[in-house]
């Protein structure tokens, strides 16, 4: 049942090179490197540029424009070397991830160009193409190394002469042509090749898209979408550009890149979207990303009918239907810990300014008041830092703490592992007892609502310094109010209330107002550049080793399977309800189609069941539509 490859009856793929192999037209960035060495050439860049338009449109002769091009150039053996270290950063994505199919499949990639073998071939060399492959011009350099023009013996330096190239290659079998520019398409209208797809990932030039007459000619944005409609087995089994991101709330631009960068169709919507809207815009996209303001609801679900993960980029996850999507087979990703540093440096900051009554000072001196005095200012070296709640964000300020000379205790309700010389407190009360500073950093529980209140304050220190960049409903207004007011509490930093403003015009209510030492921020203990960069990296990356792997690390509903890379081999991968007797019916499945099976993994919770297996290339389709067809199957993917 197994193929052995390369696989039989493929067409013959022939890929243009300047935008299309490469991103980038070879001769424009030529002239870009040499008038960046010498400002008086400025002039050339936009001739050069010129020409090259007027020739990908078809406006004038290419032979035309490629011996004006040289003439004006004069490139040096050193600037070609030049040139292919450029073009070598810039070799098109969806080319560079297909190296495989490359490899698999020697003489079934060629490559032509107006160009010239002295750039094209080191580039495509390394994606494994063959010099001997590669259709193209040559250049003649003078004694001096410098290229004067061009081989005009040579079909490609003249008009029409790809259409000549590729049918001097007398290639039996299909033979499909793939580029951007007008010359490409000729290849296909003066009949050497049997169909022509417009390649658009790096540039659309209209006149060439408007070629596409849906059958032989069609427009292709990535190389994905050529390598499946011709049939080549590779590493992806679908193009990526059929899938469909949206992404909103203005996520962090790192993200939106990496999708474009894999392939993926992004679509970007700056705000959140009402769930009206969303229900419209829901249909088809395979994968949402939001962050704190749109709403995932259970109506949004219904619509939602090619969804295959949510991103939170943020922290929590209360805006959306996780079990709705858990019922669908929908994975959910966050962002945890990406703003954990941002939260641990403010606590450091606020606890050396409250130790100092940097803040009144500050408030005063605004007033017209200068105050400049030592009493009651300390160092924060030697004191002891009470940390509530061990967790991410706990143990990171405890190794900072330490850094700044404090002694640090902390109380968790679970194990954790103690960092550097911290100690570990049995009891809330005995911690409460100890600390010079307080800081909370419990998660939001219900039972943690008001975990610190009259009570808790009486076991304090006196003057003990309260800092709360945890939970609002974690610390009892009043008990704290009336804390502050007494000095029993010489200052405190609250960021978190119970009830906080939704948006920037609601003003902010709270008996807190106006007390001495306190310091009230409005929840920006997370709330840095960095970490929204922390958020856009990491919650992209949860969902493209999903889209490419299957790999559910760090998802708030799924089981956790963590996987690597797709090589060589397909992947399936099976959610569906965790119930009785669906691993029989897949193996069954797999054991009748005589699949040869490289890997397998089942990862359960609660509610779903995570089958991966991972089998050799070659197996019948109808072994695909069976596995589908299991009872409970909630998803099914496959990946190559
Ligand atoms: N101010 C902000 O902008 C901001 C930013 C990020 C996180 N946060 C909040 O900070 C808190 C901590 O975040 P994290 O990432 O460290 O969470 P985490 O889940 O990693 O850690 C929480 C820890 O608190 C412990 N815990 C829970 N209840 C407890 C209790 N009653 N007594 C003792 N220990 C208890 C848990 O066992 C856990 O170890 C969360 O409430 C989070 O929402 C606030």
């Amino acid at each position: 049942m197994n193929a052995s490859f390369p696989q039989p009856n493929l067409a013959t793929l022939v890929l243009d090179f300047d935008s299309t192999f490469t991103q980038v037209e070879a001769l424009d960035v030529l002239a870009e490197l040499l008038s960046a060495s010498d400002p008086a050439r400025q002039a050339d860049v936009a001739h050069i540029k010129t020409l090259t338009d007027q020739a990908m449109s078809g406006d004038i002769g290419f032979a035309e424009a490629l011996q004006r091009r040289i003439q004006i150039l004069k490139p040096t053996r050193e600037d070609i070397a030049a040139l292919v270290e450029v073009l070598r950063g810039r070799v098109s994505a969806s080319v560079a991830r297909n190296r495989a199919v490359f490899a698999e499949n020697p003489g079934k990639f060629r490559i032509i160009s107006g160009g010239f073998h002295e750039f094209i071939d080191p580039v495509v060399a390394d994606l494994g193409i063959e010099a001997e492959y590669v259709l193209a011009n040559r250049l003649i350099f003078d004694a001096d190394g410098v290229a004067t023009g061009v081989d005009q013996t040579n079909p490609l330096s003249q008009d029409g002469g790809k259409v000549a190239a590729v049918r001097d290659l007398g290639l039996s079998g299909d033979i499909v042509m793939i580029g951007d520019g007008w010359t490409d398409y000729e290849v296909y209208k003066g009949g050497a090749a049997t169909r022509f797809y417009a390649f658009t990932e790096n540039v659309s030039r209209p006149k060439v898209v408007a070629t596409a007459d849906g059958a032989s000619v069609q427009v292709a944005a990535t190389l994905d979408e050529v390598l499946h409609a011709e049939g080549y087995e590779g590493r992806y089994s679908f193009p990526r550009s059929k899938l469909k991101v949206l992404l909103l709330e203005n996520v962090h631009p790192d993200a939106v890149r990496a999708f474009r960068e894999e392939g993926y169709d992004v679509t970007l919507q700056k705000g959140a979207l009402s769930e009206e809207a969303l229900i419209e815009a829901i249909a088809g996209v395979h994968i949402l990303g939001i962050r704190s303001k749109t709403n995932v609801t259970a109506k949004v679900l219904e619509h939602a009918d090619k969804l295959l993960a949510v991103g939170a980029f943020c922290i929590g996850t209360n805006q959306i239907d996780l079990k709705g999507c858990s019922q669908k087979g929908i994975a959910v990703f966050n962002a945890p810990y990406s703003n954990t540093r941002s939260v641990v440096e403010m606590v450091m900051g606020l606890t050396v300014i409250l130790t100092r009554s940097i803040y009144d000072k500050s408030v005063s001196m605004h007033q017209g008041k200068w105050d400049k005095s030592a009493t009651g200012a300390h160092e924060v070296r030697g004191k002891t830092l009470g940390i509530v709640g061990y967790g991410a964000i706990g143990s990171q300020l405890s190794v900072l703490a330490e850094a700044f000379g404090m002694r640090v205790i902390y109380y968790d309700l679970a194990e954790k592992l103690t960092l550097g010389n911290a100690r570990r407190y049995r009891s809330l009360d005995a911690l409460l007892a100890e600390a010079d500073v307080i800081s909370l950093h419990v998660d939001g529980r219900p039972e943690n609502k008001n975990l610190i209140g009259a009570a808790q304050f009486a076991r304090m220190k006196d003057g003990v310094l309260f800092i709360n960049l945890s939970r609002g409903h974690v610390v009892e207004i009043d008990a704290l109010s009336n804390a502050l007011k007494s000095g029993k509490v010489y200052g405190a930093a609250i960021d978190v209330f119970p009830e906080e403003p939704r948006t920037n015009d609601e003003p902010f209510v709270s008996s807190l107002k106006g007390l001495k030492n306190l310091i009230l921020t409005p929840h920006i203990g997370g709330s840095t550049e960095e970490a929204q960069e922390s958020i856009g990296q990491f919650a992209s990356e949860r969902l493209l080793n999903f889209l490419n792997r299957g790999d559910t690390t760090f998802s708030v509903n799924m089981p956790h399977v963590q996987l690597s890379e797709v090589q060589g081999r397909h992947r399936f991968l099976h959610l569906h309800q965790n119930v009785p007797g669906v691993m029989a019916a897949i193996n069954q499945i797999m054991a009748r189609y005589d699949l040869n099976v490289l890997g397998q993994h089942l990862k359960t919770n609660e509610t779903l069941g995570y089958v991966i297996v991972d089998v050799d290339r070659g197996y019948p389709k109808e072994a695909l539509e069976e596995l589908k067809a299991v009872n409970g199957t909630l998803k099914f993917r496959s990946l190559m």
